[in-house]
């Protein structure tokens, strides 16, 4: 029997729905929760996420700020542009879109911005709170992979799980996220010896390459039973792919998330969330 599709885009549009009620409650209280965006240079991709996060923001009742720079922007000025977000009392949450133009320093300009408006989860400071199990604000990509494995009730007390990433957007966090809920937790990276080796032991594989030409993860890597969930997002012959050989792997995990339609949505849904979040902890 095959596994259970992880369907992210119904997942997400429920978490969607939640915030957006949440929302409606604090716009009563006079609470116009607002995230403002930071995207530097004309990559396609980045501009397209940032739409995206944008249009997610209008269908909750957000209200969203598109801040651009010129790829030539200094270092100066990106951050004396999060200076101002975090000083506009009406910005609830700041995100600076990654990567950055070449010559950006991205730790710096991430780590300009006010912890309490991070709702990327990536300051040094959230990133410690996380480390402490104590994050209010935690990584919109991570939150969604965990957010997944909730809805369908994947354990993870006991379990073995291997992160194949070891990125500050995803693989850090998200071993701190699965250790805080009792999983035994591995991070592979590009040096790991054997990566199929431990993904063959994995109950829980997370898996965020992103190119095909150095790894793929097959059914012959996957444990019988498994929950595998995609992060990666690539093209492939013009269409979208993960890491994962999906076809082969769903006749053989329990469960698994296609690409597109798995994390990607849940990625959006978290930023709503964290947003609301932001606002609820600034408007009392
Ligand atoms: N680029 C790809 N994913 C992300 C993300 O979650 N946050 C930011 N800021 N940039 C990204």
């Amino acid at each position: 029997m095959p596994g259970v599709r992880m369907d992210g885009r119904m997942v997400a549009g429920l978490v969607a729905e939640g915030v957006k009620a949440e929302v409606a409650g604090m716009r009563a209280r006079g609470i116009a929760p607002c995230l403002a965006t930071v995207l530097v240079g004309d990559d396609p991709a980045s501009a397209a996420y940032v739409r995206g996060k944008h249009g997610a923001c209008a269908g909750a009742g957000i209200e969203s700020r598109d801040h651009r720079l010129g790829a030539g922007a200094t270092q100066g000025e990106l951050e004396g542009l999060v200076r101002g977000l975090n000083a506009d009392a009406s910005v609830h949450g700041i995100l600076v879109q990654l990567p950055l133009p070449g010559g950006l320093d991205a730790f710096a300009a991430v780590s300009a911005i006010r912890p309490d408006k991070d709702v990327d989860g990536l300051t040094p400071a959230s990133a410690g709170l996380l480390a402490a199990g104590r994050a209010p604000l935690a990584p919109c990509t991570p939150s969604g992979v965990m957010a997944l494995l909730d809805h369908y009730k994947v354990g993870l007390r006991g379990a073995e799980a291997v992160v194949v990433n070891r990125s500050g957007l995803v693989g850090r966090p998200l071993h701190h996220m699965l250790l805080q809920r009792d999983a035994t937790v591995t991070v592979c990276h590009s040096r790991t010896a054997d990566v199929a080796a431990h993904c063959r032991r994995a109950d829980v594989v997370v898996t965020a390459v992103g190119d095909r030409s150095r790894f793929v993860l097959t059914p012959g890597m996957v444990k019988e039973g498994a929950a595998v969930v995609d992060v990666a997002i690539s093209r492939r012959g013009g269409r979208l792919a993960g890491d994962a050989d999906y076809e082969g792997i769903i006749r053989k995990a329990a469960y698994a998330t296609p690409v597109p339609g798995g994390v990607g949505p849940m990625t959006v849904a978290m930023l709503l969330r964290n947003t609301a979040r932001a606002a609820g902890a600034a408007g009392g």
